[in-house]
């Protein structure tokens, strides 16, 4: 039995996690800007009989940024594992898009991701047990194509791998869940989205499954997941040399 926080709980893949983990025996701390979806995700795990608790907050605003640190810090009522799900994504190039929109969207797939991170490490480090999951895109690999969206996930996935290699002997486990496009679409979905895509249970299963192995990339659906080792392939080699070469950085 553990307690898991899972942000953007109230719709689409936070709240496939939050089933699941409710499924799996977790308590759950369920973490969304919209009350209603939250506690509709909330009541379905309250009624499997697991203990949850909801926090209703903008992840872009800091009083509710600052609050949700401290619920993560709370030593008397550990987290074990926190999943960074929430994210936006704007739309357009990036010199079209309002500044305020974009400063939205870092906040949120970049601030909040770092900030969360950082207060969740020390108490999981204690304890010698703890993981965090952080939601990235298959768009990672696709920063070229101009959008604020793509470098936003490209950083979370270089941000997980330098948070996984900080951990290392710790007991505490870092993993990027790099997720393609979804039968669920993120709000506001692309006019024209076709609805197929990854099944939401399938890409949580595949990535606590992956957790559970220790690795810190999940890549789920085949097609993704072979781009993606090929494009690791060269990185991975790379970094394994310079830290045979004693110049890691
Ligand atoms: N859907 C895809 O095809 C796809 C593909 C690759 C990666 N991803 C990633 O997967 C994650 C989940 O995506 P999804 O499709 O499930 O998205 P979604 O359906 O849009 O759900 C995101 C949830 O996060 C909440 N949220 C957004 N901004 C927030 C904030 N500032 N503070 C608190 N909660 C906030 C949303 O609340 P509101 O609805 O009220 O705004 C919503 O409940 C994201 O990180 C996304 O980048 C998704």
């Amino acid at each position: 039995m553990a307690t898991a926080l899972v942000t953007g709980a109230g719709r689409g893949l936070g709240a496939a996690f939050a089933a699941r983990l409710a499924r799996d025996g977790h308590d759950l701390v369920l973490l969304d800007v919209e009350e209603d979806a939250v506690e509709r995700v909330a009541g379905a795990a309250r009624g499997l009989g697991r203990t949850v608790e909801v926090l209703v907050a903008d992840l872009t605003d800091e009083k509710d940024l600052a609050a949700v640190e401290q619920r993560l810090g709370d030593r008397e009522r550990p987290v074990d594992l926190l999943v960074n799900n929430a994210g936006v994504q704007g739309e357009g190039q990036f010199v079209g898009v309002d500044v305020g929109r974009l400063q939205a969207e870092i906040d949120t797939n970049i601030t909040a991701v770092m900030r969360l991170t950082r207060a969740a490490l020390p108490a999981m480090i204690e304890r010698r047990r703890g993981a965090v999951v952080n939601v990235a895109s298959f768009a990672g690999y696709l920063a070229g194509r101009g959008d604020a969206y793509a470098a936003s996930k490209s950083w979370v996935l270089s941000f997980t791998d330098t948070v996984a290699a900080s951990l290392t002997g710790t007991g505490v486990r870092a993993l990027a869940l790099c997720v393609g496009q979804l039968q669920v679409r993120m709000r506001p979905a692309p006019e024209g989205a076709s609805r197929s895509g990854l099944d939401p249970d399938a890409v949580v299963d595949k990535c606590l499954a992956d957790l559970v192995r220790g690795r810190t990339l999940s890549v789920p659906g085949w097609r993704y997941r072979a781009v993606v080792d090929a494009l690791e392939l060269p990185r991975r080699t790379l970094r394994t040399a310079a830290r045979l070469a004693g110049r890691g950085r």
